[in-house]
């Protein structure tokens, strides 16, 4: 399991690792958990294993083994960085990564690419779809073309920004009436965005933004704002939707604090909206034997206050539900997605806002309120058996896939020749 990783999120997916630990059927798995820190390297040991060693992470790091793969296809070994004089510095042999980290460097196909690189087996999108989902631009450029509804957008880089910030406002305010929201094309948990109610704040809302990354979307801000998010999992042949939620926000847009800090031990997560069937788990987990360390100090998406299902006009559900599926569809995502939907409540239009091609929880809260076929509710522990069976069923699929393609060219080369080609 690969989480933390150099990303505003780091923290987020040790809640996510954490959580999916703990819903993993130990008897099949035998799990190797390597952290990702913030400066990018890479570690191994027990005490990953408990939230509260997050704290003090200097004392942490120090008591876990640095390790490394190598880019060399198919060699699934997890190396020591500082091997023992008698030992070969082989940690483990992998056989499936199961990546629970967000964000840049994490969730937009960086990551995917290196493991597709190595050979490796791993959960969830691979690179292309990895990057189209993560990228706020191009997944509405591409779900335009595919005729799901998004909201009106602009984009622009930071450095047409600088250089002639006029211009840009101008198309801009052609394009888009206020108010309107600023976005990093890149970002999540809502790191880096504003709205603007005018041209002063869009102004110092396309800085902040441009604080982040250097590709930057504005939107028209839906004023009458209803979020509801749905989980699919599968691939582009056979996907399936979870219930649906309503995400409650404290503000005009849903933020960092509302996501990750309204739950655990602050005052209104017990009597808000917080469904009975999410904050039952919560309790259910804190009762559990030896998981009293890990659970509800921070429960991550877990803890944000939400109506579960969604109680939405006749319809709705079916329509966002299918929408849902249409998305992952576009993007060829594989595994398991949250897709964001906005509603604006004027006319009930539905728009698709974004896709998380690695939800915080990894969902889980959605897929344990969603009934199977047989009626019965899932266990998140049969959701990560079907991810990872997944996994292997699409590296085989890739490997009937043609990648030496009529021999050598250099062959028929005059022996002697020249060294020009
Ligand atoms: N077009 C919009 N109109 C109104 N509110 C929006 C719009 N887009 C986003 N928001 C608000 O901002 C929040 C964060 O935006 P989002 O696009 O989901 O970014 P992130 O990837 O950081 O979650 C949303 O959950 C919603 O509350
Ligand atoms: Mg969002």
């Amino acid at each position: 399991m690969l989480f933390g990783g150099r990303s505003v999120e780091n923290e987020i997916s040790v809640v996510t690792a954490l959580q999916t630990l703990e819903s993993m059927n130990k008897e099949k798995y035998d799990v190797v958990p390597i952290y990702i820190a913030k400066s990018g390297k890479w570690y191994t040991g027990e005490k990953l294993l408990t939230v509260a060693h997050y704290r003090d992470m200097k004392t942490l790091l120090g008591q876990c083994s640095e390790v490394y793969m190598r880019p060399v296809y198919g060699d699934k070994n997890l190396y020591l960085v500082k091997p023992g004089l008698f030992s070969k510095g082989v940690v483990a042999t992998l056989d499936v990564i199961l990546p629970t980290l967000h964000g840049t460097n994490c969730e937009d196909g960086t990551l995917q690419g290196v493991l597709t690189s190595i050979g490796i087996p791993f959960v969830g999108c691979n690179t292309l779809a990895s990057a189209n989902g993560m990228d706020k631009i191009t997944m509405k450029m591409i779900l335009k073309e595919c005729d799901i509804p998004v909201v009106d957008y602009f984009w622009f880089n930071d450095k047409q920004w600088y250089a002639d910030q006029d211009a840009v406002i101008a198309r801009l305010e052609a394009k888009l009436n206020y108010p309107v929201i600023v976005k990093p094309a890149n970002s999540g948990s809502s790191v880096g965005i504003k709205a603007a109610h005018n041209r002063d704040e869009l102004m110092e809302a396309v800085e902040y933004a441009a604080s982040f990354t250097t590709r930057v979307i504005v939107e028209r801000l839906v004023t009458r704002l209803k979020e509801v998010n749905c989980s699919v999992k599968g691939n582009y042949n056979d996907c399936e939707t979870s219930v649906c939620e309503v995400p409650m926000r404290s503000g005009e847009i849903l933020s960092y604090q509302d996501k990750y800090m309204r739950g655990g031990g602050t005052k209104g997560a017990k009597g808000g909206a917080k469904s009975g069937a999410a904050s039952g788990l919560a309790d259910e987990a804190a009762a559990g034997e030896g998981t009293s360390s890990n659970s509800c100090e921070n429960e991550g998406m877990r803890s944000l206050l939400r109506e579960l299902p969604a109680q939405l006009p006749e319809g709705e559900t079916e329509r966002i539900q299918a929408l849902a599926r249409a998305t992952f569809r576009a993007l060829a995502c594989d595994g398991l997605s949250r897709i964001d939907f906005i509603i604006d409540e004027a006319d009930r239009s539905i728009y698709v806002n974004e896709i998380n091609t690695i939800p915080g929880s990894l969902s889980n809260y959605l897929w344990e309120g969603t009934p199977k076929s047989d009626g019965e509710k899932y266990r998140f522990s049969e959701v990560l058996d079907g991810l990872i069976e997944g996994a292997f069923a699409r590296s085989r699929e890739e490997g009937f896939k043609v990648t030496d393609f009529g021999g050598n060219i250099f062959a028929a080369m005059p022996a002697g020749g020249g060294s020009k080609m």
